[in-house]
């Protein structure tokens, strides 16, 4: 039997693999949205670059498959490369249809996403354009710089940004680029120091991560 909003001809769940190197409170609201029976589709791997990373642990407890692959020199780019390769070898070893960075904090070259063309998506805590540009421009038509990288709460903060969000898009070798999925606004408020406004923009992707791996599954499964 088919499973839920999958297309006809397709048996096997859609296979869903997440990269991490934190608290994953995405992957506990994938998990959560699978054990509902709203995911459409199976996590079948959790991976991370840091033993401490609270998300192998929420795994480990669903009982989902969970990898550790350090890398111990990131600066030395033959190690790096050989750490990708090692990191794929793992991901391929779960035949993932799709794989999740949710707060993985290493970027990715061509060593790991030529393995997996079209297939990985990332999560972004901040508004990230259409046209690959620098501004954005609001639902309320508030034009604001884009932030890429990996501070970019702090950096919506310092730059006084009345409004800030999250994007989730698919990955290519170009750092917080390539398609965008979903995104979201979030108002920045007078109060809010980082971790307020990064707790408020957490609560909103994982919404809209759950949304997107179910459209990704019903598309595809
Ligand atoms: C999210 O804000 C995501 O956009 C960013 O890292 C955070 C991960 O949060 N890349 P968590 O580990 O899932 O709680």
């Amino acid at each position: 039997m088919n499973a839920p909003g999958s297309q006809p001809g397709r048996t096997e769940p859609y296979r869903v693999a997440v990269l991490l190197s934190g608290s994953g409170s995405n992957l506990q609201a994938l998990l959560d949205a699978q054990a509902q029976g709203m995911l459409g589709a199976e996590i079948v791997l959790v991976a991370g670059d840091r033993a401490d990373a609270y998300g192998l642990q929420r795994a480990l407890r669903h009982g989902v498959a969970t990898a550790f692959v350090p890398l111990h020199h990131p600066r030395d780019s033959a190690v790096r490369a050989e750490w990708e390769r090692r990191l794929a070898d793992v991901t391929a070893a779960f035949t993932p249809d799709l794989i999740v960075l949710a707060g993985f904090m290493r970027v990715l070259s061509s060593v790991f996403l030529d393995r997996f063309p079209n297939r990985v998506i990332n999560q972004h805590p901040a508004l990230l354009p259409d046209d690959g540009g620098d501004t954005f421009v609001t639902s309320r038509g508030i034009v604001i710089p884009v932030l890429r990288g990996a501070h970019v709460v702090a950096a919506a903060l310092r730059l006084g940004l009345p409004i800030t969000g999250c994007t989730i898009h698919r990955v290519t070798p170009a750092v917080d680029d390539g398609p965008v999925l979903a995104r979201a606004e979030v108002p920045v408020l007078p109060a809010d120091d980082e971790t307020a406004l990064h707790e408020r923009i957490k609560a909103v992707e994982r919404r809209l991560i759950v949304e997107v791996v179910a459209r990704l599954a019903r598309l595809n499964g």
